[in-house]
């Protein structure tokens, strides 16, 4: 059959600037004439074209997934593109993508899905560009991107009939080559080259329970094989199995809002040893243990003391790093290990060079994240399988080895507080607000505690020396605790903010203590620097976690 090339004119269109995650906007948004095609056509400019290059494809199944994969097959034939290796159905968690480009030496990679934001008609949709070492697009090519987006003319796409997406194999499109992979199996291989699976299955056969929650996104498939087929997990342990275009009108975020249901389970009479969950794409995690909650900040710096547990990582550790806002937990383990321990901006990207280098090995984010150098993007199932690892190996409970961990290191209690959808020139006037009062807080007292330093986050790459600014407000106080504001890079309505507390405590007589009551003085100190309530209007979070 032959295809011909149709080059298409188009005028730029506004507001196409990837955020902390690639580009994220209303479905209705995306489905706009020349809306997604314009943007495909600037990756592929930003990127210096696509010419000859081995591409992956995936995405998390929400609305708009099955189409969009289309037009991306159909404008990388067009642009001369050699292959294309997409997921059966177009599907491939985050983390899976990040595995095949880096196997297979593609160029890059392009993942289609808004994360955990809620999917369907009304809900989010998203593309993301990874470069060759699999992990999201680094700030100078995404800024390439965005400038190409400001000045496009044109875009080529190939006309075509649908490729049909649904069993592994190998078809043509154009001149270019398009390989339909199982998008669970190289994955699976992966962690069990990872993981001691032995140890998990004796486990699951010696009558451990548990609960994973796929929130009806793309972890359902991987899930099923990893947990009941290969290491014996009853059946029935994976929940929301089936992955849905609008994620079964569910908001498919693994914390304790929205994946209540799990929740209550794991506090109630017949809670099972031990839950999880992960996100739209799979790259969020969630864990819980039996009646205990492990914030993400804790599951980084239990998961780092344990590491050599786990034979991928039996060697020991090069060096840690979590965001900024991300509690300091893991801190006090990568002294104990003599170990270093990077922080960085928030946004995965900037652990890349890290991994890259062999800085680090282990990294985490606050907003449930938490990963190593096997990918170059943070891995749900990954650290749930972790976590098993290590509870076969310790054969203690979730609950006993928190006490225990805390007990040797401290407590950092920490919580997020997000105020949503908040009006923009309000939420940047605070901002601006504790910008000005920077340089001189320090000194000062706020609800008992004196602030000891406060300034706004700038990274300097050890690696590369580039340096990112405007990367969030922070401030300490004696003692150890801090408050962070920044606005969310992710949002699609109005701003985000975010409102990270913390507080450390050594004393055990304090590690039963709720969050929210541990850092009622941090949480006041916050309120009175910002003024939170006067300029959002609202007198309480959007959502706690
Ligand atoms: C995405 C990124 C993470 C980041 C998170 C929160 O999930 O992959 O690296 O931590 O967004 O970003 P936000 O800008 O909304 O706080
Ligand atoms: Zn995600």
């Amino acid at each position: 059959m032959t295809h011909s090339i149709r080059t298409v004119p188009t005028e730029a269109i506004d507001g196409q600037k990837p955020g902390t995650s690639g580009l994220r906007k209303k479905t209705a948004v995306f489905q706009t004439h020349h809306y997604l095609e314009n943007f495909i056509q600037s990756i592929w400019n930003g990127i210096g074209g696509v010419q000859g290059k081995v591409l992956v494809l995936g995405g998390d199944g929400r609305h708009f997934n099955t189409q969009a994969a289309q037009v991306v097959l159909r404008m990388a034939a067009a642009s001369g593109a050699k292959k294309v290796i997409v997921g059966e159905r177009a599907l491939l968690s985050t983390p899976a993508a990040s595995n095949l480009i880096r196997k297979r030496g593609a160029d890059g990679g392009i993942i289609l899905s808004a994360s955990h934001n809620p999917g369907g008609p009304e809900g989010d949709f998203g593309v993301k560009f990874n470069s060759a070492n699999g992990g999201p697009a680094s700030e100078s090519v995404t800024a390439k991107i965005y400038e190409a987006t400001r000045s496009l003319t044109e875009f080529h796409i190939l006309e075509s009939q649908d490729v049909g997406l649904t069993a592994p194999g190998t078809v043509m499109l154009g001149e270019m080559q398009i390989e339909i992979v199982d998008p669970v199996a190289d994955y699976a291989e992966m962690m069990a080259g990872i993981f001691d699976f032995d140890a998990i299955r004796a486990m699951f056969r010696g009558g451990f329970r548990m609960r994973f929650d796929a929130m009806h996104a793309v972890t359902g498939p991987y899930a099923k094989a990893i947990l009941e087929d290969t290491l014996g997990a009853g059946p029935g342990t994976v929940i929301n199995g089936t992955p849905l275009p609008d994620f079964g009108d569910g908001h498919p975020d693994p914390n304790p809002i929205w994946a209540k249901t799990l929740m209550d389970e794991m506090m109630g009479d017949q809670a099972p040893d031990f839950g999880a969950a992960s996100d739209g794409d799979g790259d969020r995690n969630m864990i819980v243990g039996r009646h205990c909650y492990v914030t993400p900040s804790d599951s980084l710096a239990v998961l780092a003391a344990n590491a050599t547990l786990v034979p991928a990582y039996a060697g020991g550790l090069k060096g840690v790093a979590r965001s900024m806002p991300t509690s300091g937990a893991v801190d006090r383990v990568a002294e104990a290990l003599g170990i270093d321990c990077y922080e960085t901006p928030t946004g995965w990207k900037f652990f890349g060079n890290l991994l890259d280098a062999g800085r680090a090995t282990l990294c985490g984010e606050e907003s449930a994240g938490t990963g190593s150098d096997h990918v170059r993007e943070k891995d749900g199932l990954w650290a749930v399988l972790f976590w098993l690892n290590v509870l076969a190996r310790r054969d203690l409970p979730v609950a006993d080895l928190m006490t225990e961990h805390w007990a040797r290191y401290g407590r950092n209690f920490y919580s997020r507080h997000d105020y949503e959808g908040v009006d923009s020139d309000a939420a940047n006037g605070l901002m601006d607000h504790v910008r000005d009062q920077l340089a001189t807080l320090p000194g000062h007292s706020f609800a008992g505690m004196v602030v000891s330093r406060a300034d706004e986050f700038a990274y300097d790459d050890p690696v590369d020396g580039s340096r990112s600014e405007g990367q969030g407000l922070r401030i300490s106080f004696d003692g150890g605790a801090r408050v962070v504001l920044r606005l969310s890079g992710t949002g699609t309505e109005g701003a985000t903010l975010r409102v990270y507390l913390e507080k450390v405590e050594t004393d055990p007589a304090t590690f039963g203590t709720d969050a929210q009551q541990a850092l009622a003085p941090v949480i006041a100190a916050a309120e009175e620097i910002a003024e939170i309530a006067t300029r959002t209007g609202r007198t309480a979070p959007d959502v706690i976690t």
